[in-house]
């Protein structure tokens, strides 16, 4: 008998919704308001509800089914349902054992609970009566320091991840609680907090809770805590996407800040979007509506893995204590089984799209919004796609390319070319023809050079003696040829190497922060976690690395390898000393990491050429990523990688990594064009492998064009006036690239105020950070410039710093 029957005597079956009407009947009526509205604006409860109403599940017969399992595993552990309670302020308002009886319940059921910021009663307290994982639900509070002892002290008590809510800026306006005047009675008040006025919950959330969250939140959580962080509040793919790049462990979808924007969906509508753009890289929850077994099975089939459950836990407190909140889960589980049962699904994890009705019943009433617009003819819904394709990292190349297009005579300081004064046409051929000489001299007739130059190729390439020669001579690194497979630009490379590398979910790419977007965004495709280590104005430093791997590990996750452009970097233009490279090395070893080092500025650059990592890498931890697009021309589409590391199978046969590479080439692009190769071999055989003396010119002209542009830099920006301004830049020792940190938002909108009004392009910074930042730092590329453009680029450039600093409109490009 359930406590509710023991307390009615009704022996009917009980739902959820009868918990709700009994709930009504003992509260205070402004109570009851508060908990109703609890979850923002009275309508963002029945949009939730509606939405759940609105799908249909399709019954399968004949199945022969006679038991489900319903666990899950999230975040490592085991949930015996895939649900959780939600987050909810002050369970001590409507029952004094609070969110003690709340906790004992969902322990006794082995289901976890998310305890609120504004728990009733203490972290520890509820730490000792729980069975199962306790989560602490944070808000940011202007006060920082408030959060961080927050988690710290229920990272103490054990609890076991921190869930983010970020959907709350602006508290929903309350309406019920604004007509009633609430304040919460006597006695309530949050357990973990520091004392304040918290009598007017909406009140005090407004002038307490920090409104201007951006996403460098998640880097500064992962500096106070080494547990999962999760965000609660997330509604779009385009959010799920950046929040999965910034390194979150999990998702909840959930529009507890209230439906504020008349647009705004319910939490059912949007869950596959978000799903969709977290593609299995992170657990995805959702809250908001849920009431009946059926709604956690569609929940399940439309991506969630879990579901939390908000106002039903607090009913079945209000009316019973532990023992509601007992009975509540245990009927929703129950139905779940039932409805797992009759749709013929063994276990969560099959359940899938399939189990819905093709036709979402149509709403009745004012309230619109299927779950997605009717299917029409020729039109692809984007949330269906791969998640990478809503990752914004994919769209900055296009929208700095249109930006281009748009302002053909601005000065762009954007593209990371090389300048084209170097090539010559007619010397094209004259390459090809040397190579093809070469072929003659090696012994190939012309059938076999005809063959090698018209057919389908060796997969992992034709020149890789060449290579491996011009190695040796040039970077000091002696590799044999069979270690090497010649790649379609260095960009495959990156993508052969990570695909090999990254073997499931738990393996985490380690880059700089800022990175190059090549890697960044070969990782969204192929769905890696990508964690950013922020660069020192020496490049990398150890001590943040080992931090970095330490903290992964702390979170279950393995990081497999760290990217890293260790000379004349892209974007920031650092350079790794000689003693840091050696203990990166080091450490590698220690850690037992594989480093991806990607070098395609060396010998284009003038000065002292410090040695590769993989010319250091005597414990071949070092996969070498090569580039001929600056050295040769990037016309040839020619990269390389270098991976000597053996391969071992359960068997104990032992291969090369690049073998297992050329395998996946082989479905990727099949081989690199010959003919692209033999141009590239052409010039090597020129250069007797020594491409560094080749490129001595080009070096010198873009080590001139470097010191005209620091020179202009200087001369626009004395050193009074960059003061005044708060205006920097950083002197790199060769390269392509160089910052300046400026006193404005360099975003998009600077970007197209800078070429319409003042004719001049650059690149925002913020492209280049994983996890945000660079938000004031605008990169400058200055390889494809004459120094004459250089110097009106640069002069435009202050132009438009001053109207930007000021405010002030100035004289317009003037070419
Ligand atoms: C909430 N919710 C909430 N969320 C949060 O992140 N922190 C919090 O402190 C609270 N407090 C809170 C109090 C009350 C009384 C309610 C009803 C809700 C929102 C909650 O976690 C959840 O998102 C919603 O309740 C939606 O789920 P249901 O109620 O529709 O199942």
């Amino acid at each position: 008998m359930t406590a509710v029957e023991a307390r009615t005597g009704t022996p009917q079956a009980l739902t959820l919704d009868d918990y709700a009407a009994l709930a009504r009947e003992r509260l205070d009526p402004p109570v009851w308001d508060f908990i109703q509205g609890g979850a923002g604006e009275e309508r963002t409860l029945s949009e939730n509800l509606l939405a759940f109403d609105r799908q249909l599940l399709r019954t399968r017969v004949l199945t022969g089914l006679s038991q489900v399992d319903t666990s899950v595993t999230v975040l490592g552990r085991r949930w015996s349902a895939p649900v959780g309670v939600a987050p909810m302020a002050y369970h001590t308002m409507v029952h004094p054992e609070g969110e003690v009886a709340t906790v004992q319940a969902a322990g006794m059921a082995g289901l976890p609970v998310v305890v609120s910021t504004f728990a009733g009663q203490p972290f520890e307290k509820l730490a000792a009566a729980a069975g199962a994982p306790l989560w602490l639900q944070v808000y940011c509070f202007r006060d920082r320091s408030t959060t961080r002892r927050l988690i710290e002290r229920a990272e103490q008590a054990g609890f076991e991840a921190i869930v983010l809510t970020v959907d709350a800026p602006r508290l929903g306006r309350r309406l019920r609680d604004l007509r009633n005047d609430f304040r919460l009675p006597e006695g309530i008040a949050p357990a973990n907090l520091p004392p304040a006025d918290y009598s007017s919950p909406s009140g005090h959330g407004r002038t307490e809770l920090d409104p201007a969250l951006d996403w460098s939140v998640v880097s500064w959580l992962r500096s106070v805590t080494a547990l999962p962080v999760l965000l609660k509040g997330i509604t779009t793919a385009e959010d799920a996407a950046r929040a999965v790049d910034a390194g979150v462990d999990g998702l909840v979808v959930s529009n507890h800040g209230g439906r504020q924007l008349d647009g705004g969906y319910a939490s059912l509508e949007v869950l596959a979007e978000v799903s969709g753009a977290a593609g299995g890289r992170c657990p995805v929850l959702l809250d908001g509506g849920v009431r009946r077994g059926t709604d956690v099975l569609t929940a399940l089939a439309l991506g969630a893995d879990a579901v939390l459950l908000g106002r039903p836990v607090l009913h079945g407190l209000a009316v019973a204590g532990q023992s509601g909140v007992s009975d509540v889960l245990d009927i929703l589980v129950g139905e779940l089984e039932d409805a797992l049962l009759l749709t013929g699904t063994p276990s969560p994890a099959d359940a899938g799209p399939a189990l819905l009705a093709p036709s979402p019943r149509l709403a009745v009433g004012p309230l619109p919004r299927p779950v997605a617009p009717a299917a029409a003819a020729g039109v692809l819904r984007k949330e269906e796609l791969h998640a990478s394709v809503s990752d914004p990292v994919l769209d900055t190349m296009n929208f700095l390319n249109e930006v281009t297009i748009r302002y053909p005579e601005a000065v762009s300081f954007a593209p990371g070319r090389p300048y084209e004064g170097f090539f010559d046409t007619e010397q094209l051929f004259a390459h090809l023809r040397r190579y093809l000489d070469h072929l003659a001299e090696q012994g190939d007739g012309p059938d076999a050079v005809r063959t090698k130059l018209f057919q389908y190729g060796p997969t992992a390439g034709l020149i890789n003696g060449l290579i491996a020669d011009s190695l040796r001579k040039d970077e000091g690194i002696d590799v044999d040829p069979a270690s090497i497979v010649v790649t379609v630009g260095c960009q495959e490379a990156m993508f052969l190497t990570l695909r090999a590398l990254f073997a499931g979910p738990g393996d985490v790419l380690l880059a700089t922060s800022p990175c190059y977007v090549g890697i960044t965004g070969a990782a969204a495709l192929l769905g890696i976690p990508v964690t950013a280590i922020e660069e020192e104005p020496d490049g990398l430093s150890c001590a943040a690395v080992e931090a970095a791997v330490r903290a992964e590990r702390a979170r279950g996750r393995r990081p497999r390898a760290l990217y890293v452009v260790p000379d004349h970097s892209n974007p920031s233009g650092t350079t790794m000393p000689r003693r840091a490279r050696e203990e990166l090395l080091a450490l590698a070893e220690r850690l037992d990491l594989l480093v991806i080092e990607d070098n395609p500025y060396r010998l284009v650059s003038t000065g002292e050429r410090l040695p590769t990592l993989k010319a250091l890498d005597t414990g071949r931890r070092v996969v070498h990523l090569g580039s001929y697009s600056k050295s040769v021309f990037p016309g040839a589409r020619i990269g390389f990688v270098v991976a000597d590391q053996t391969v071992r199978d359960g068997a104990g046969t032992t291969g090369l990594l690049a073998d297992e590479l050329a395998k996946i080439k082989s479905m990727v692009t099949v081989n690199t064009p010959p003919i692209a190769q033999a141009a590239v071999a052409g010039m090597l055989l020129a250069a007797d492998g020594r491409l560094s003396e080749l490129n001595a010119g080009p070096a010198k002209h873009y080590g001139e064009v470097l010191a005209t542009v620091l020179e202009q830099l200087e001369k626009h920006f004395p050193q009074e006036r960059r003061r005044a301004l708060g205006l920097s830049w950083n002197v790199p020792s060769g390269g392509f690239f160089l910052t300046v940190k400026v006193p404005f938002a360099a975003d998009n909108a600077a970007l197209l105020r800078s070429a319409e009004e003042h004719g001049v392009i650059w690149t925002p910074m913020s492209y280049f950070y994983p996890q945000g930042g660079g938000e004031h730092t605008m990169r400058l590329s200055f390889s494809y410039l004459t120094r004459a453009d250089v110097e009106d680029g640069i002069a435009r450039l202050a132009r438009f710093v001053a109207a930007e600093a000021t405010g002030t409109a100035v004289d317009g490009p003037g070419r």
